[in-house]
């Protein structure tokens, strides 16, 4: 059985046994109905060449394919021989279909500065950054890394890569330097974008300082463009360093979208895995377009005069499949917010929904949790009628708080999409279309097209209904990732490679009588924290890395916010004292405040087997506050288990 750490809310995600219908007024102008959804899911089984042949077809090829699919287990290639560009199909194609002086995206800055841009400004601005990045001279086949505040140019750079055949390597703006030096090295990456600065609740975040200081360490970094945001003073290396309103500012507002190969490389995420080295997840051009392109058009039903806002920063997965490439080739209205939720106070979302009239809000549990405890009455004070779909993303949400974002956010008439997927699985797999099924809170739902999910057990033995067991992908779908970028090994042990002839996601789920699934969490040494992937082992290289520390074991607890924390315990190196709050800086010089330990135990000996194995199972208990459950014979010395439960946390 899979472990979790939010054993509680699971337990209550299991009982639930509420079913929350569409309304009939919803189902009316819905895209897919129930009908439509059995009938191309089955199609998209049966026939996957017809189906997603047909999808693709909705959008612009500069050359078609001769296969939809080759399939050479683990590696996939779809709409084999075609060309096209995603960039292309974002932007041209929707201005060539008339929509030019629709908005393409609204964008606000946390200091309330707004800009919009329409599709054909957003295609001039786009092509004068491709020009700008091919002058400084970035080729199709490069890759470019982009460390960015949450501003409109952060997606003109993204779709100026694309636009050109660059692959982009978009870095949370939060990671540290140490983080972004790692992948600018692992991507060799000849060219850096970034800011000077970009706000985080009032704040300022230096992002040039961080640049130059991860450029001492990357020998392959040529050029360092910079956008100025905040207007806040940076250093400059003649040279190097170019300012964005100079090289894009003076370009040419011609240029001719590269038709590249379908399976040319579009962009390069990292993500935590199981080790202590974050994984280059390759997601490539027309597979990736096709599978966000559809998801986009069916989970959030879009229609045409939707204001459609996701709350993610581009510098996760959401925020590339979900507020910039999905929507775009949808010819959406987008709403960007660069800030935090609760600057300047926590009505910031709900002020933004009523100034902009938002229909559909994506966002994450963790923010859901945070509103929730500032109480009712601080959306009481706007005007949500404008929202019609609401959705959740990266972790699981308990009902407590789907029933609230229902009530106070929804007013009880919005349906709620529950949209479980991955960095690596590039576009969402499974949720309740939402004109087509009813809700179930705290369950993801049912597949969606061409997506072939199952339970199994780690021999490969599929499972029953009414079974707990390992989440896994029985066939190949568009918007898979490729590879592990430079690390196919990786790529073929961590998905394909450890159920044989399965992609396995490294989820525990159940599955009820009506096929819906619901997500228990993570099986594997991967925590989720406020929605975000961090590796235990990442965090505990991070800390033994620093002097005062020996051994380091990192686990994650309960938490009623972030879902889950980070949990510490740490021996300390002979003859030094540890200091929590220096460690905990330490961590977020090494990795980023995000990863940073909630709680710290320092104890002088940690709970092994008789081989040295540190047994997590038993600080995940300890760290949770719960007596301790279990097999404690194996352990060398139990009387250690004893001593950590008297230790305080710090
Ligand atoms: C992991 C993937 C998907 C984009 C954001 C996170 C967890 C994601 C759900 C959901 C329960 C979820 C899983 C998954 N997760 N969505 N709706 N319900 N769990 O992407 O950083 O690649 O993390 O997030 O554990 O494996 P990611």
């Amino acid at each position: 059985m899979p472990h979790t750490n939010a054993k509680d809310h699971i337990d209550a995600m299991l009982h639930e046994t509420r079913v929350i219908e569409p309304s009939a007024a919803f189902k009316a102008t819905a895209k897919v109905s129930r009908a439509d959804y059995e009938r191309l899911y089955r199609q998209s089984l049966d026939d996957p060449d017809q189906f997603w042949g047909d999808v693709a077809a909705e959008l612009h090829w500069f050359k078609p394919w001769d296969t939809v699919l080759d399939w050479q287990e683990p590696h996939a290639k779809w709409f084999v021989g075609a060309q096209t560009n995603v960039a292309y199909n974002a932007l041209d194609r929707q201005v060539e279909r008339g929509l030019g002086d629709k908005k393409a995206f609204i964008w606000e800055g946390e200091d309330g500065e707004v800009r919009t841009y329409t599709y054909a400004e957003l295609l001039r601005e786009v092509c004068k950054a491709a020009n700008a990045l091919e002058g400084l001279g970035v080729q199709a086949g490069d890759r470019v890394t982009l460390y960015m505040p949450l501003i409109p140019e952060a997606a003109i750079a993204m779709l100026a890569c694309a636009r050109i055949g660059a692959a982009h390597s978009v870095v949370f703006g939060g990671f540290s330097v140490s983080a972004l030096t790692d992948r600018i090295n692992d991507a060799q990456s000849k060219i850096l974008i970034t800011a000077d600065a970009g706000y985080r609740r009032g704040q300022p975040v230096n992002l040039k300082a961080n640049a130059d200081e991860a450029a001492k360490n990357t020998p392959n970094l040529e050029k360092i463009l910079v956008v100025r945001r905040a207007g806040t003073p940076v250093e400059w290396q003649e040279g190097r360093d170019v300012w964005w309103h100079d090289a894009v500012g003076s370009a040419s507002e011609q240029h001719q979208a590269a038709a590249l190969d379908s399976e040319q490389p579009l962009f390069v995420l990292y993500t935590s895995g199981s080790t202590g080295k974050p994984k280059g997840v390759l997601h490539t051009t027309g597979g990736y377009m096709v599978g966000t392109y559809l998801t986009t058009k069916t989970v959030f039903d879009l229609q045409d005069d939707d204001i459609y806002w996701c709350t993610a920063d581009v510098g996760w997965v959401t925020g590339h499949s979900y507020s910039v490439y999905g929507p775009l080739l949808n010819g959406a209205t987008v709403v960007l917010y660069e800030g935090a939720p609760n600057q300047p106070d926590w009505g910031r979302f709900w002020d933004i929904i009523q100034k902009h009239r938002v229909t559909i809000l994506y966002t994450a549990p963790t923010a859901i949790r945070s509103f929730m405890r500032q109480g009712d009455d601080i959306p009481a004070k706007y005007d949500l009628s404008s929202l019609r779909l609401l959705g959740s993303v990266g972790e699981p949400i308990n009902p407590e708080a789907w029933m609230w974002y229902y009530r106070t956010i929804g007013g009880e008439r919005c349906p709620i999409v529950d949209t479980w997927w991955q960095t690596e699985t590039g576009s969402i797999m499974l949720t309740t279309l939402p004109g087509a099924f009813p809700s179930k809170p705290g369950s993801a739902g049912l597949p969606m097209f061409g997506v072939e999910p199952t339970l199994m057990t780690h021999e490969g033995d599929e499972l029953g209904p009414d079974d707990g067991g390992l989440l896994v992908i029985k066939r190949p779908w568009p918007s898979m990732l490729r590879t592990v970028y430079g690390d196919d090994e990786r790529y073929r042990k961590s998905y394909w490679g450890e159920i044989k002839g399965v992609y396995f996601a490294g989820d525990g789920a159940r599955r009820d009588a009506d096929g819906y699934y619901t997500i228990v969490g993570r099986v594997d040494d991967v925590l989720n924290v406020s929605g975000h992937r961090l590796g235990t082992m990442e965090i505990e290289s991070a800390l033994v890395g620093h002097s005062s520390v020996a051994e380091a074991a990192v686990v994650g607890k309960p938490d009623e916010v972030k879902g889950e924390c980070v949990v510490a315990f740490i021996t300390p190196q002979l003859g030094h004292t540890v200091d929590a709050k220096e460690l905990r800086a330490h961590v977020s010089r090494e990795i980023g405040a995000l990863a940073r330990p909630d709680a710290i135990y320092i104890t002088d000996a940690m709970p092994k087997t008789r081989s040295g194995k540190i047994m997590r199972r038993f600080l995940r208990q300890i760290a949770a506050g719960h007596d301790i459950q279990g097999d404690t014979s194996t352990l060398e010395d139990p009387s250690v288990l004893e001593r950590l439960k008297a230790t305080q946390a710090v």
